[in-house]
């Protein structure tokens, strides 16, 4: 038997051989068009080189490429499990010309390759050009001798499509094709392409040659391309089917593994009554493992609604296996093994694929059983045929997570359809009630024009995730003061919506990207990013040329900004988990700031941290960073997030459905669930590896609010920095001390001491400076029997009197004492009475006495010592005598 993996080498080998470039599959979310959801077929990597707008080193190639169709213009979804060849995921085998060859030698590679490296039998095999194609017809008869009834013209549809041409979407290259059929015999039904039967399992199409030769744009005009090119595509699955004697590609070798896996997960059997179910159970394994290995995850929109309808629709096949566990999940192991080697990713998410696809399904089934319990209800209620209404599909949709592709797949069994303009009129109605609901802080007016363009075109999609480099569709140019532009020139500031971006928007206490937009004539510095009811405004200033409304833009991401904000958003949730860990389980956060330069942390805790506590957290969030643990993120309801211990924002709201990032093995017992150190509910971008945070440096630790404390930090470069800055002061004091290491702070301490000791001394050697030597020097005058010294001093302050007047007065034994320190444009005074003569003369009346004759005011003090100020000490004979006359009239 012929496998698939023998088959794709063979392709390929065959067109190495024929000069062509084996180049690698491209991810299955485009990279370079914004109009597509996911990569449906060989060319959508190449589709600039069809169009001139991009050259590589080759004009051949030929790729193995991984294809999903399950939405846009070639979307199988619905079919699956229900014919012999659609599947939502598969690979399609290429060769491709950019300018080279065209049609006559496209046609003899491809009837080579099918009948003499494959081995099909030429009676076997028709094919089909477009109506005028008398060139392909003429080749074909040329080169593959077939006869006219083997070479079918197929023309227009009533829609103006047609089977033989083809076109990647809406816009983009295209070109008449060509296809080959294999004819599976009579003992199956149905007809050559172009009969009423056509759609029946009997003639397959196994290759598609497209002649590329127009480039379509969005109002539906075409231009020529300047140089001819071909596409084609080959599916895997058919041709595998076909060289393994079958019509079916789930009767190959790879479907029938992952079949046999899915009857044995659920207890079942491969009969009549099974077969659909596994059928589609293994086509939506394959197509939801890739996507969630490239990183898109179930969501409400976009892609991840696209990858949550597919799994959905599977887990309802499960349910009708009668599977009472989730089962997906157990079919991943199955699925490894046989695409595992060739596609190396799949064993690299394995633990992102087995965990999605497990939530999900137990997600799923807590409102599965509800919603068929309502779907069946409501089908009891209404007449045989008819269709179910609007109203109940959406209440499938909003109550019970039923996509609706889901419940007509559920229908389909029974015969019956949806009235899906019900539908849609029901969601409208749901959308304009949540945003008469809407209460947000900006501007009314400005609000309105992001619910508008919600309501046009549905949220933004966020790529950034992943990519930091993406294209995008401008849907909106806004300008300043809120009016819908067609476009803006250099120069302008303005706001531009997209469909889809790796932007950022503001949002968890992380900043909005920055960056810039190209066009094909203009270009945009984009300085931030926020969200309004889903729609990401992109702050932009135009910097060259100009931009227009409808032209598809390459964004990219300002790089390294982005890493200082991942690293410092990281470093954040390191932060949040180790104050825990210090301080104890009342840490909550209470706000953050992930900007590119720093972060702030806001937690509650009511007194500042400790030099310990500091050094203690500080260490252990630098050693999460080089224990260098990858960062995982999951989606999941916010009961099982807060089931898994994870912190979240106390009063925040959240969705239907949360990510869970989580970093860090922690020592046994300490972790938060098992031995994961931090898992934090968040939306914010993250380092791929805590290593990547490079160093944490905590600033500082402050109050906030009452109960609240902040903590300021800053990592990698920026943290490298810090403790730079922190090392050439310490440097600077060392030169200066002349002295280094643990020596420093000692030697600042015993140099403070010293300090002081000297101006103790200085003090007191100005006292005696001032005093002649102590109290002994100064001479006293005896009045009324009271011995009295007044004298002026000059270098003493105020503040040295007291002590000057205490030592007189113990020189003294018994009497009083004035002083007045000159200071030059100002004088001191004080006044001191010894205890034995308070009674007869108070110290406070002296000083007024001779504060009085200086033409000061104030002054007090108590009986034994008081104090004053004055202007000058000019008038200080006058002072002294009118002191001593007070003394010689005392009693
Ligand atoms: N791009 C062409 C197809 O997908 C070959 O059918």
């Amino acid at each position: 038997m012929t496998s698939l993996a023998d088959i794709r080498s063979r392709y390929l080998d065959f067109f190495r051989r024929n000069d062509h470039e084996v180049v690698a599959a491209s991810p299955l979310v485009p990279r370079n068009d914004p109009t597509l959801m996911f990569t449906n077929s060989g060319m959508v990597q190449f589709k600039n080189l069809f169009t001139g707008v991009e050259t590589r080193p080759y004009i051949r190639a030929t790729t193995a490429q991984k294809c999903v169709r399950a939405g846009g213009k070639h979307n199988d979804l619905d079919n699956v499990g229900y014919t012999a060849r659609h599947l939502t995921f598969f690979e399609m085998l290429g060769n491709f010309s950019f300018g080279d060859y065209f049609k006559e030698a496209a046609i003899p590679y491809a009837w080579e390759m099918v009948t003499r490296e494959l081995g099909i039998p030429k009676e076997k095999l028709l094919v089909t050009v477009y109506k005028d194609d008398d060139e392909a017809a003429d080749l074909w008869r040329k080169v593959a001798g077939l006869p006219d009834d083997r070479i079918i013209r197929i023309g227009d549809k009533a829609d103006g499509s047609s089977d033989n041409f083809w076109m990647m979407g809406p816009t983009g290259p295209c070109g008449p094709s060509s296809e080959i059929f294999y004819d599976h015999g009579e003992k199956f039904w149905g007809g050559p392409p172009g009969s009423p039967e056509e759609d029946g399992d009997r003639f397959i199409e196994i290759w598609n040659l497209v002649f590329m030769q127009f480039e379509q744009f969005e109002d539906g005009s075409r231009r020529s391309l300047d140089a001819k090119s071909i596409d084609t595509g080959m599916g895997l699955e058919r041709i595998s089917a076909l060289l393994q004697g079958t019509n079916n590609v789930f009767e190959t070798d790879l479907f029938r593994a992952l079949i046999d896996a899915s009857a044995h997960a659920s207890n079942t059997d491969l009969s009549e009554q099974f077969l659909t179910h596994h059928r589609v159970i293994a086509d939506h394994l394959r197509s939801t493992s890739f996507l969630i290995a490239e990183g898109v995850l179930p969501s409400n929109e976009g892609r991840g609604y696209v990858l949550r309808r597919i799994m959905r629709r599977a887990m309802r096949h499960a349910h009708l296996l009668g599977a009472r566990d989730p089962l997906m999940y157990r079919l991943v192991p199955a699925l490894e093994k046989e695409m595992g080697a060739h596609y190396p990713e799949l064993i690299q998410a394995r633990a992102l694929i087995t965990e999605t696809l497990k939530a999900e399904e137990e997600r799923f089934r807590q409102t599965l059983d509800r919603g068929l319990k309502l779907l069946d209800d409501e089908l009891a209620g209404l007449p045989e045929g008819a269709e179910l209404s609007g109203a109940s599909a959406f209440k499938l949709y909003d109550t019970y997570g039923f996509p609706l592709d889901l419940t007509q797949d559920a229908l389909r069994e029974k015969g019956r359809g949806v009235d899906t303009a019900g539908f849609t009129a029901a969601m409208a109605e749901q959308k304009a009630k949540a945003r008469a609901a809407w209460t947000g802080t900006g501007e009314a007016a400005e609000e309105g024009i992001w619910f508008d363009l919600a309501d046009k075109h549905g949220p933004t999609e966020f790529l950034g995730y992943d990519t930091e480099e993406a294209e995008g569709q401008i849907l909106a140019l806004v300008a300043e003061g809120g009016a819908a532009a067609d476009s803006a020139e250099a120069g302008t500031a303005l706001r531009i919506v997209l469909n889809q971006t790796p932007f950022y928007a503001e949002s968890g206490g992380q900043v909005g990207d920055a960056g810039m937009l190209k066009t094909e004539t203009g270009a945009a510095r984009i300085t931030d990013c926020r969200k309004t009811a889903g729609v990401f405004v992109h702050f932009a200033e135009v910097t060259e040329g100009r931009i227009e409304r409808g032209q598809g833009a390459e964004l990219k991401v300002d790089h390294a900004r982005r890493g200082m904000i991942r690293a410092n958003h990281s470093a954040t949730h390191l932060l949040n988990e180790a104050l825990r860990q210090a301080l104890g389980d009342h840490v909550a956060q209470r706000g953050s700031l992930n900007a590119p330069d720093r972060l702030r942390f806001d937690f509650s805790h009511n007194k500042a941290l400790s030099a310990d506590e500091i050094a203690t957290v500080e260490r252990e969030v630098n050693e999460y960073i080089r224990q260098n643990t990858a960062v995982e993120t999951r989606i999941m309801t916010p009961d099982d997030a807060r089931g898994l211990g994870a912190q979240a924002l106390f009063g925040e709201k959240y969705g239907d459905e949360v990510r869970v990032v989580s970093m860090g093995r922690a020592a046994t017992g300490k972790g938060l669930r098992g031995d994961t150190y931090s898992i934090e509910l968040c939306g914010g971008t993250h380092v791929g590896r805590t290593g990547d945070i490079g160093l944490f440096a905590l600033l500082s630790d402050s109050a906030s609010s009452s109960g609240v404390r902040r903590i300021e930090a800053l990592t990698g470069a920026a943290a490298m920095a810090e403790l730079r800055r922190r090392d050439v002061t310490l440097a600077e004091i060392e030169a200066a001390l002349k002295t280094g290491g643990a020596d420093v702070a000692a030697r600042v301490r015993a140099l403070l001491d010293e300090r002081k000791a000297l101006a103790n001394e200085v003090a007191q050697l100005r006292r005696e400076l001032a005093t002649g030597g102590g109290g002994g020097g100064a001479s006293a005058k005896e009045i009324n029997g009271v011995k009295l010294i007044a004298q002026v001093l000059s270098g003493v302050t105020g503040k040295d009197l007291p002590s000057i007047i205490d030592g007189m007065k113990a020189e003294l034994g018994s009497g009083a004492v004035l002083l007045i320190a000159d200071a030059g444009g100002k004088a001191a005074v004080a006044a001191g009475v010894t205890a034995d003569l308070t009674g007869r003369i108070s110290a406070v009346d002296l000083l007024k006495a001779a504060v009085a004759e200086l033409g000061g005011k104030g002054g007090g003090g108590r009986p034994d010592m008081a104090q004053g100020g004055a202007a000058s000490a000019e008038n200080a004979p006058a002072a002294i005598a009118a002191v001593e006359s007070l003394i010689g009239g005392a009693a």
